[in-house]
């Protein structure tokens, strides 16, 4: 087990990756708070008749004050706080438009959630890994911060947010050993995905692995990153998309 009595936090751990994560983690011997908008039973169910441990937290993290509340329960439940997964953000449903006539509203609602919510919650735990003298934080980027995608500019740009983020953040959080680095899923097949696009029309031609990505693919890149073999890489955006962006 490699994140044995380790204690992990996975924001929007609910559904699609983050509760793929969640049970990865687990199943690793990490010690999970799922913490989601949205109800998180299922996952903790899922962990739990997998004989691990799992508490859950209703978050919306782009609120500070639940964002606090996150971290400081997570601490009384558990005793530390070792890992941090900014996984939520806003992606279900959301409608492609053409830049010009997208809502100022929605744009700042992602805006809010994707890049201020990871910013809130690395806010919230780094007194308690500060601490302890260590700690890993893993972002969500994509990889459509790499290659653009149409009517998506929002939803681009604070996934590029999230890369400014890691870099920035890499750079204050080094010198208390604290370790933040980007993971940069393709297009993988999630109850989200779905709601934005036709998973089965996807083209895959493009990708040299030749499939479409699933949620399972993604947990051995953050596994690493929230374990001690990763202990010298900070800043960094990893690409796990079957090799479709080469950097
Ligand atoms: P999803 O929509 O299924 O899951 C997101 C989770 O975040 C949900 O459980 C939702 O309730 C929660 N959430 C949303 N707003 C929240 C808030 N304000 N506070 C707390 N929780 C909130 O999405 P999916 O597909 O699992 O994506 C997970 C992450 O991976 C996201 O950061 C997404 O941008 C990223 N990603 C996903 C890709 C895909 O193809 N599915 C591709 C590239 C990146």
């Amino acid at each position: 087990m490699r994140l044995k009595d380790k204690v992990a936090i996975v924001t929007g751990g609910a559904r699609g990756l983050g509760k793929s994560f969640s049970i990865a983690l687990a199943k690793e011997g990490a010690r999970i708070m799922v913490a989601d908008i949205t109800d998180f039973q299922e996952t903790i169910s899922e962990i739990e008749s997998l004989g691990g441990v799992a508490k859950g937290i209703r978050v919306d993290v782009s609120i500070e004050e639940d964002t606090l509340k996150m971290a400081e329960q997570t601490f009384h439940t558990f005793g530390r706080i070792d890992i941090l997964i900014n996984n939520a953000a806003i992606i279900y449903g959301l409608l492609r438009k053409p830049f010009f006539e997208i809502d100022p509203e929605v744009w700042d609602k992602v805006m809010r959630v994707n890049v201020k919510g990871p910013w809130l919650c690395t806010k919230a735990v780094f007194p308690y890994m500060k601490q302890q003298g260590k700690g890993k934080i893993i972002n969500l980027s994509s990889e459509t911060f790499f290659t653009g995608s149409h009517g998506f500019v929002h939803y681009v740009a604070s996934k590029g947010g999230v890369v400014g983020l890691t870099r920035a953040l890499a750079v204050e959080l080094g010198p208390y050993n604290i370790n933040i680095n980007a993971v940069a899923p393709g297009f993988t097949d999630t109850e989200a995905s779905r709601s934005i696009a036709d998973v089965t029309k996807y083209d895959t031609s493009r990708t040299p692995l030749g499939r479409l990505e699933k949620p399972e693919d993604l947990v051995g890149a953050v596994i690493f990153l929230a374990s001690d073999e990763s202990d010298f890489i900070t800043g960094q955006t990893l690409l796990v998309d079957g090799g479709r962006v080469m950097h």
